[in-house]
C-alpha cells in the first residue's frame, strides 16, 4: 500500500540498535560492497540460522547480462532482471488514483533545483539516495531532510546487487542507512530501490530481515537518465532524445488510466530530467492525480 509506504517512509527518530552507534567515517565508495559493521553481520548470522536467507549464489555480469551459475532455477530465485519477478512484499504500483513521485541517484549538484521546486509547491517525493552521494554532498542531503522529503535507500555505490556476496549486500544497504541516520538526526529508511531493479530472493531477504527494508520498484520508466546537461542523449533510441521527448513520455503517463496508480521512475541526475518533472507537474493536478 502506497499510503502505508508514505506514512512509514521517514521512519521514526527512535534509536535503532543497528545504527545507533554513529559512524565517525564512511566508506569512500570507490569499491562496491564496503565492509559491513559487526552488528550487521551478527544480525545476518542470526537471520541465516533462522532460515530466512535463501542460499542463492551471486550472479556475474557477462557482456552486460546478469548470469547465474548453471543449476540455478531462474524462476524460483525471483530475479527481476531476468524474469521481471516481484517478491510478495515488493511495491511496484500505487493505489488507484495515486501517483508516487520518486527520484533516484541523489543527492547531486542539480538536486537543489528539484528540492526548491518541491518545497515551493508543498510537494513531497521519495528520493532513493546513494550513500556515497550523500557522503559527497552532505549539505544538499540536508536540504532534502529539512524540506521533509521522504528518503529511501538506493545503495552505497550503485552496483548490480545480485552480483555481491552477502556481506557486500550488507555493506551497501547498511552504510547508506547509517549515513542517512546520522545526517538526518536519527531517521532510518524503511524502503529501498535496487539499482537497475536488480534483485533476487537472497538480496530481498537480507534487506527485509536484517534491515527491515521493503523493495520499491516502478510501473513507469522515464529513461530520463539518457539526457545530459548539454542537451543531448546518451542512450540512442532506448530513451528520450531531448527534453520535449521526455516531457511527452511523462505526459503520456499522466494521461493514462488511473488504475492501477503510478509509481514513476525519474532521476535527479541532470537539470534536464528535473525540468521535465517541473514542466509537466501542473498536469498532475489538472488530471486529478493524488501525487505524493
Ligand atoms: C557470522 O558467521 C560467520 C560464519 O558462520 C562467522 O565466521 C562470523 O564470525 C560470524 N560473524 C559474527 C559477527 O558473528
Ligand atoms: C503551501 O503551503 C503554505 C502554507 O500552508 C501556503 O501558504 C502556500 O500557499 C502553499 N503553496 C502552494 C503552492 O500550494
Ligand atoms: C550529451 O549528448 C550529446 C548528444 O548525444 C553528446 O554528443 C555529448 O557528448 C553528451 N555529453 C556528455 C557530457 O555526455
Ligand atoms: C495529454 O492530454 C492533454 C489534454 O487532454 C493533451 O493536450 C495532450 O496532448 C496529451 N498528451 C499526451 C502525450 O498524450
Ligand atoms: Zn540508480
Amino acid at each position: 500500500m502506497l499510503s502505508l509506504l508514505l506514512a512509514l517512509l521517514t521512519g521514526s527518530a527512535a534509536s535503532v540498535p543497528l545504527f545507533e552507534r554513529q559512524a565517525t567515517a564512511y566508506p569512500d565508495g570507490s569499491k562496491a560492497g564496503p565492509a559491513p559493521k559487526p552488528e550487521w553481520l551478527r544480525s545476518l548470522n542470526a537471520s541465516k540460522l533462522a532460515g530466512q536467507i535463501p542460499a542463492i549464489p551471486p550472479s556475474t555480469v557477462s557482456n552486460g547480462n546478469i548470469v547465474y551459475p548453471s543449476g540455478v532455477d531462474l524462476q524460483s530465485i525471483c530475479s527481476w532482471t531476468l524474469t521481471g519477478c516481484f517478491g510478495p512484499h515488493d511495491i511496484q504500483e500505487a493505489p488507484d488514483g495515486m501517483y508516487g513521485v520518486s527520484f533516484d541517484d541523489g543527492p547531486l549538484a542539480d538536486s537543489p533545483l528539484l528540492y526548491d521546486f518541491l518545497k515551493n509547491n508543498n510537494q513531497t517525493a521519495t528520493h532513493f539516495f546513494v550513500g556515497n552521494a550523500v557522503r559527497d554532498n552532505p549539505q544538499i542531503a540536508s536540504q532534502a531532510f529539512a524540506n521533509g522529503q521522504h528518503i529511501g535507500v538506493h545503495t552505497y555505490t550503485h552496483p548490480y546487487m545480485t552480483t555481491l556476496s552477502d556481506a557486500q549486500v550488507l555493506g551497501e544497504l547498511g552504510w547508506t542507512m547509517q549515513i542517512i541516520h546520522d545526517l538526518s538526526g536519527g531517521y532510518v529508511p524503511r524502503f529501498w530501490r535496487p539499482p537497475y531493479g536488480d534483485a533476487d530472493n537472497r538480496v530481498r531477504a537480507i534487506a527485509e530481515n536484517v534491515f527491515g527494508l521493503t523493495l520499491v520498484g516502478w510501473n513507469q520508466d522515464s529513461d530520463d537518465w539518457c539526457l545530459n546537461d548539454s542537451g543531448g542523449s546518451s542512450c540512442g533510441s532506448e530513451g528520450p532524445s531531448n527534453l520535449a521527448a521526455l516531457e511527452s513520455e511523462i505526459s503520456r503517463w499522466i494521461n493514462s488510466s488511473s488504475s492501477p496508480g503510478i509509481i514513476g521512475l525519474e532521476h535527479e541526475l541532470s537539470a534536464q530530467a528535473i525540468n521535465a518533472f517541473i514542466n509537466t507537474y501542473p498536469k498532475l493536478d489538472s488530471q486529478r492525480w493524488d501525487a505524493r
